[in-house]
């Protein structure tokens, strides 16, 4: 052992390999190892290699027995400065391979935010939920309220109490869906007008719109559509105002005057009646296959409402009179859309609804 001199030389047996290393070397080449490592689980390895029951270090310790016990200590002493020296190594070495992975990890999972978002196709009103929302509009600044009725309708409501008996031949001006003998699919919003006036006393002013049901299908007429109703009922009520409210509402509702035509016609609910034509907006009034050739297209019926109505809710028709409409909102919507089939409205084309 005389030959080693100093104490940090010696010989080191590692199982059954005789190998000749000296403590710095041990040292030396674990720094180096402990440096390169680039794992959690090959600083671990090293760990085991090195500072491990059957480690180098551990090994180095069992050769202290070869030397003279006044060289024990100080060897002993260097050894486990060597210990600690690697074991500080491995301990920052892990910390750094920890955050470099948590670099890694990041870098890698980052999130670009500066990259455009995938665009949510985003949905529309549609045409007639819009023109009935500016129709309700309208009548409401005119100091209309708003009532709705049920579209499965006795047979009372749709047609007796508005003056439309049982096998009475009005009733072939709405080709009707029968629920049963006495339940139907209401032809249009006037039952709303009994409902409400048999609710409340006059005066009233008020509007319903809803979905109505007819047997009838071609290029302005669909099974299924929608009115407006409007009623007024009070004292001294004329033809006048009735007028001067639609033309109102008409001028408003599209933003231009245009022309309209009161056309003298019957409802068994009104008395005087007319049909009010719009000068049909897809020909300008040169007539085409949507007007018919005539150059106007139908837009609502209307009249003062007939005494029978009044006496069938119970009003005194000596002491109140009133006028009522109803109007198509698909037809509305053509016109102010320049729509030239009704059935659009319902085919429900995506490149048709995102028109609006
Ligand atoms: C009526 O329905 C009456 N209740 C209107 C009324 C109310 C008159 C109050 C007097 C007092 P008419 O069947 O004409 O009337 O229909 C009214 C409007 O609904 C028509 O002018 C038209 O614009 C629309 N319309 C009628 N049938 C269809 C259909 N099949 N498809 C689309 N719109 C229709
Ligand atoms: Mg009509």
């Amino acid at each position: 052992m005389e030959a080693f001199g100093f104490h940090y030389s010696f010989w080191l047996t590692v199982g059954d390999n005789y190998m000749k290393l000296q403590l710095e070397e041990i040292l030396a080449e674990g720094r180096a190892l402990i440096a390169g490592a680039d794992s959690e689980s090959s600083l671990n390895d090293l760990r085991v290699q090195y500072l491990g029951k059957k480690g180098h270090l551990t090994a180095v310790m069992k050769t202290m027995a070869e030397l003279s016990p006044a060289e024990r200590p100080a060897f002993g002493k260097r050894v486990n400065e060597a210990k600690a020296a690697l074991e500080e190594l491995l301990d920052q070495r892990f910390r750094e391979v920890r955050a470099l992975e948590l670099e890694k990890r990041l870098a890698n999972e980052r999130l670009d935010v500066t990259l455009p978002g995938r665009r949510l196709p985003q949905g529309t009103l549609h045409p007639i939920t819009l023109v009935t929302e500016e129709v309700t509009r309208i009548f409401s600044t005119l100091g209309f309220g708003i009532v709705e009725g049920p579209e499965i309708e006795n047979d009372y409501y749709n047609f007796e109490a508005l003056n439309m008996p049982r096998n009475h031949p009005a009733r072939d001006m709405q080709d009707t869906f029968y629920v049963s003998d006495d339940v139907v699919l209401r032809t249009h919003t006037s039952p709303v007008q009994i409902r409400t006036m048999l609710q409340h006393r006059p005066p009233l002013k008020v509007i319903a719109p809803g979905t109505v049901y007819r047997r009838d299908s071609d290029l302005t007429h669909s099974p299924m559509f929608h009115q407006v109703e409007g009623f007024l009922v009070d004292r001294q009520v004329t033809f006048g105002d009735l007028k001067g409210t639609l033309k109102t509402f008409l001028n408003r509702f599209f933003g231009r005057e245009l022309g309209v035509r009161f056309r003298p016609s019957f409802f068994p609910f009104t008395e005087p009646s007319a049909e009010v034509d719009i000068a049909c907006v897809i020909c300008r009034g040169k007539g085409c296959r949507v007007c018919k050739d005539s150059g106007w297209l139908e837009i609502l019926g209307c009249g003062m409402i007939d005494p029978e109505v009044f006496k069938a809710v119970g009003y005194d028709p000596a002491v109140v009179t009133g006028y009522a409409f109803g109007m198509g909102l698909e037809r509305l919507c053509m016109l102010k859309n320049g729509i030239n089939d009704l059935r659009l409205f319902f085919e429900n084309d995506i490149r048709f609804l995102r028109q609006f």
